[in-house]
């Protein structure tokens, strides 16, 4: 199914090895969707299959993360959609790669370390959940769609934003062992944590994420579903890359 008004990229020809070839002019680079809840993994496994690939990355989560930031920065009433709307109209979001590290500027200001914080998780996703903010936001991630290819991660790239992605993958972990990596995550930097308190906050956010009215957080009925428990990221990047082999698509380097 093609996106809005966007034409299909799945007409790429397939050559004599069966691989599919390179977009042609006028035909949309491929997408590989990498979409799941907070903490299984998303993050850190699409940046290595965009890597991979030698293609592009959009880390989603970023963009509603870095609303959220820029509602605290201006006092933004969470409770008002109203001004989370202008507040969304407003954010001008740049992502620079700096050596490798992907910095994320908003209004012109470095804001990487605080767009990771708890804080600004949660702000994004009680704004996640107004559809305009969605709608607005739409736009800008298509955006991203680019030769040779983009590999994208959140909780709606393969059933909203590019639902004619040419291999979707869905990541899952147990709720424990989110906690246990964002725990592990959070004491290796020196903060102190509990973790039955991040434990809940997971759940809260995955029950917020899944229930909401628009763009509820659920696999793609034609997403491939990844469990990554008692996994590590080499062998995760596998599981990802093989979804991706079968879909036709060739990494650049193996
Ligand atoms: O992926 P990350 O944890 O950075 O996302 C932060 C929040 O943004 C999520 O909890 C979710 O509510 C929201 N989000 C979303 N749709 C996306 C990406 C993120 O609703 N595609």
């Amino acid at each position: 199914m093609a996106a809005d008004g966007e034409a299909p990229d799945n007409a790429a020809m397939d050559n004599e090895n069966g691989n599919h070839a390179p977009p042609g002019p006028g035909q949309a680079a491929p997408v590989i969707t990498i979409d799941g809840p907070s903490g299984s993994g998303k993050g850190t496994i699409s940046r290595l299959v965009a890597e991979r690939m030698g293609w592009h990355y959009l880390d989603s989560g970023a963009l509603y993360r870095a609303v959220g930031v820029a509602a605290g920065w201006g006092d933004i009433d969470l409770a008002d959609p109203a001004a989370l709307v202008r507040c969304t109209f407003d954010t001008v979001v740049e992502f620079r790669d700096d050596g490798g590290e992907l910095r994320v500027l908003v209004n012109g200001t470095d804001a990487t370390g605080e767009l990771r914080t708890e804080t600004a998780g949660a702000a994004a996703s009680a704004i996640a959940a107004i559809p305009e903010v969605r709608e607005a936001l739409k736009e800008r991630q298509r955006a991203f769609r680019q030769a040779p290819g983009l590999v994208a991660d959140g909780r709606d790239m393969g059933t909203v934003i590019f639902p004619d992605a040419r291999a979707k993958v869905f990541l899952t972990a147990s709720a424990e062992e989110r906690a246990g990596r964002r725990y592990k995550q959070l004491s290796d930097k020196g903060v102190s944590v509990n973790l039955s308190g991040l434990l809940r906050e997971i759940l809260a956010r995955d029950a917020r994420d899944a229930n909401r009215a628009v763009a509820p957080l659920r696999p793609a009925a034609d997403a491939v579903t990844v469990d990554t428990t008692g996994l590590g990221i080499d062998e995760v990047v596998g599981r990802v890359l093989a979804v991706v082999t079968q879909a036709g698509l060739v990494p650049e380097q193996q």
